[in-house]
């Protein structure tokens, strides 16, 4: 089944890039001529999406002022929000009455070049009928990331943000997934962890104890979290060092 609506969760507070969030979502920092979410907006587009679901806090009109309808990406982009910051799992929750069909979820605040990237996440995740698919790399620090133990192209579990010692591989989650509408019913039977917060990770993790086929696909390229300032100079120095184009089309 085609994959024809994508979710962007962009309610997080980027307390670490103060105090320009302060003003402004983290999400519309540049990176190059665009803000950091337009970049994964393009990915979308490259990758065949049709709708946008913007997952969005009280506080946050800037995104809509920024995006409006999606018409100048050929898109339709839609905004939902999520009331008070309770983990990822629950900001994709907050999209359940929009989302219809099988849908991509990829963080508003991360940078990945090229933008092919999704178009090859989702390719893999139709042609191995994955019921969920986790886009992966190995990572440098596995303290920052969803850390996978994997099993051919199965995961087999999934921790978040582990110690180094209790990693079970470097392979982290890149913040690009592709679910079935059936995430939500994992996410609403997942306990809230840390902070009173709802964790994908665990939501996957009920997946896979469910039976579910969750695969994994390494994510090829440059992939920058924009947490901080120092993420935010690595992803301009990189997107003006490629002489990339302004417009929603492929990088290099
Ligand atoms: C989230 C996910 C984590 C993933 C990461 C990718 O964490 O919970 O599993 O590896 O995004 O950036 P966050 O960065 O929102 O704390």
């Amino acid at each position: 089944m085609l994959v024809k609506q994508g979710l962007i969760p962009a309610a997080g507070s980027g307390t670490r890039l103060g105090p320009f969030t302060k003003a402004i979502p983290k999400e519309l920092l540049p990176v190059g001529d665009k803000a950091v979410i337009e970049h994964v907006v393009c990915a979308m587009q490259i990758a065949g999406i049709e709708e946008v679901v913007i997952v969005v806090s009280p506080h946050k009109h800037g995104l809509s002022d920024y995006f409006g309808s999606g018409k100048r990406f050929g898109l339709n982009i839609t905004y939902v929000v999520q009331d008070e910051r309770k983990g990822l799992g629950d900001a994709v929750l907050a999209g359940e009455h929009v989302i219809d069909g099988p849908f991509t979820v990829v963080l508003g605040d991360n940078y990945f070049a090229p933008k092919t990237f999704l178009k090859d996440l989702i390719d893999f995740h139709i042609q191995n009928s994955g019921e969920t698919t986790v886009g992966v790399a190995e990572v440098e620090d596995v303290t920052r990331h969803g850390i996978i133990t994997p099993s051919g192209d199965r995961i087999l579990g999934m921790v978040e943000k582990p110690s180094p010692e209790q990693a079970k591989s470097r392979l982290g989650a890149l913040g690009a997934y592709v679910f079935k509408r059936d995430i939500f019913d994992a996410i609403k039977r997942t306990r809230p962890g840390f902070k009173g917060e709802i964790q994908l990770t665990d939501s996957i993790n009920i997946q896979i104890n469910d039976g579910r086929k969750v695969l994994y696909k390494k994510i090829d390229g440059i992939h920058i979290d924009v947490g901080t300032p120092r993420d935010l100079m690595k992803a301009n120095d990189w997107y003006l060092n490629h002489n990339i184009n302004g417009d929603c089309k492929e990088d290099l």
